[in-house]
Parts: structure tokens; sequence; C-alpha cells
């Protein structure tokens, strides 16, 4: 496995993999979320490389950007295992040399809704480092969690809009086994926090129970989610929406599918989950 600090040494390395390459672009700390997505490169794609950056541009001036966590030495042995060919690594430096003020912006609905809404410049940061990835690296295909279903709704709207020669695959969401979602930030809870964040997961399968049992008024079921994490004396409610998944926007019935998400504080950490109501 390789790993490229530098731009120029990422496109040299990339010059060396003709065929498919399928990128999987993380911010490290990594846990079995981003390594289904590592696995799901490999088996559709000839090379695959993965980046590793803490974006300051998708972070606010009150987010945790200084505090994220990051272990690189253990990041590279694990997508070692995975058998990733490149590791790109830059410094914020090197991506944003210069004072780069060059940004790629998703516009509209999709992107003044939930975190979005909640945290402004967020998606901006998110597509500006994408659309920088995609152009350095060409992947054929990039893999992205459903667990941020808005990014990954944003990202392919980008990529359609700019007309960009990339496949974007969704995948899964990997959780613990009490139900948990895999997050980079649940190593901020303490053992009690660790317990309340149980409430997302828990909201969001009484959503789907009642979904399940013919209850299709959107706000009834985003009532019903906020009952549950107002049972958490530890958790903040963010939001909780009922949502299209394509549009994003607000459901009072679903008639199809839906998204239901939400954003919770548990403490101080800001975590966020979702699940498709299917029609
Ligand atoms: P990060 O939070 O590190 O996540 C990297 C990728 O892993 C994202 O596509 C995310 O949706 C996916 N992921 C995270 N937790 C997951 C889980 N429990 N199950 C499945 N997939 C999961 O998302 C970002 O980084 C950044 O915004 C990035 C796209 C790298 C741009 O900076």
């Amino acid at each position: 496995m390789r790993v490229a600090t530098t731009v120029a040494d990422m496109r040299e390395h990339r010059r060396g993999m003709p065929g498919d390459v399928g990128l999987v672009p993380t911010m490290g700390y990594l846990h079995e979320g981003h390594l289904s997505l590592a696995r799901a490169a490999r088996t559709a794609n000839a090379h695959v490389v993965a980046s590793i950056f803490v974006n300051p541009t998708q972070f606010g001036p009150n987010d945790d950007f200084e505090r994220y966590p990051r272990d690189a030495e253990r990041d590279l042995s694990l997508l070692e295992r995975e058998g990733v060919d490149v590791v790109f690594m830059p410094s914020v430096e090197e991506m944003y040399a210069g004072g780069a003020s060059t940004f790629v912006e998703v516009t509209g609905p999709v992107t003044e809704v939930l975190e979005g809404a909640a945290r402004p410049g967020h998606l901006r940061g998110v597509t500006t480092v994408v659309a920088k990835l995609f152009q350095i690296i060409e992947p054929a295909r990039a893999y992205f969690g459903q667990k941020d279903a808005q990014q990954l709704v944003v990202v392919r709207k980008m990529v359609r809009d700019l007309r960009m020669p990339v496949e974007i695959a969704g995948c899964p969401i990997v959780r613990e086994p009490d139900g948990l979602a895999m997050s980079s930030r649940n190593a901020y809870l303490s053992t009690e926090e660790r317990q309340a964040a149980l409430s997302l997961s828990k909201a969001l399968r009484r959503a789907e129970e009642l979904y399940d049992a013919g209850e299709h008024d959107g706000e009834r079921l985003r009532a019903a989610m906020r009952d549950v994490l107002g049972a958490e004396p530890l958790a903040r409610v963010d939001y909780v929406s009922v949502a299209g998944p394509e549009s994003l926007q607000e459901l009072a019935r679903i008639e199809t599918t839906a998204l239901a998400s939400l954003a919770v504080h548990i403490g101080a950490t800001r975590l966020i989950d979702n699940t498709v109501l299917p029609g």
C-alpha cells in the first residue's frame, strides 16, 4: 500500500493505475462503516484509493475540527488489511494551498434543509473537497455511506450538475450490535452518553414500527420520534424529519417512500442517524 501526502504524488500513483479506480473519501478514525465502503470498492474496481483528510471547510467555527479524533497509524493498518492500493492523506496546506477561495456549492432546496440548515457552510465544504478529490484522483466510482444521507443526495446532484464522469455508490449504514450507527464521533461519548445515544436508533425504530403498522402521516411519525428522544434526559433534539428521500422536503403524508432522519446532541456531541421508510 502506498501513501501519498501531496497532490503531485497522488497524481503520479494514479498514472500507475490503469483501469477503474474506486475512491473511498473519509476523515479518518476509521470504523467498520468506512471499511464496508472499502470492501464495496474492492469488489467493483481494479484499484482502490482511500483518502483521509479532516476537511476544515466543512466545519463551522464552533464545530469540533480541532478535537476531531485522529489516528493515522491505526487507519493505515486497517486500510492495508482491506487491500487498499493508495491512501491519499494530504495536509490542509496541500489541499487549500495559497489561500484557496474557490468553492463548489450545490444550491437550492436540497441544501437548505436538515444539515444544510443546521450547519451553515457544511455541505459547501463537503462538495468542495469531494470535487477536489475527484479532480485529483479521477475515480470511476466513489463510495459514500447512507449514514450521511443528505451528503449522498448532494454529492449525486453535484456530479449530475457538473457532468462529472464518476459513478456514486451509496452503501448501507453499519451499526453496533445494539443499534448505534457507527461514527468516528462516538469516541467522544462517556459511558452514560453512549447509553443515551441509543435513543437515536430507538426513535428511528419506533418510526419504522408505526410506518409498518400503517401510519403514513409525516407529522405523527415525527412526533413519535420526538417522544422517544424526549424520554432521554441527555438528548437534545436538533431536528427530526420525515422527508422525500430525493427532495429532502418534509412530507405531510408518505405516498411512496420517505427518509426519516434526525440530529441530536448527546451532551456535547452531535450525532445523526436515519432510516428509509420503504414504499
Ligand atoms: P466521514 O465521516 O469520515 O465518513 C466517510 C464515509 O463513511 C462517508 O461516506 C460516510 O457516510 C461513511 N460512513 C460513516 N459512518 C458510516 C456507517 N456507520 N455506515 C456506513 N457508512 C458510514 O463523510 C465524511 O467523512 C466527509 O464528509 C467526506 C465525505 C470524507 C468529505 O470530507
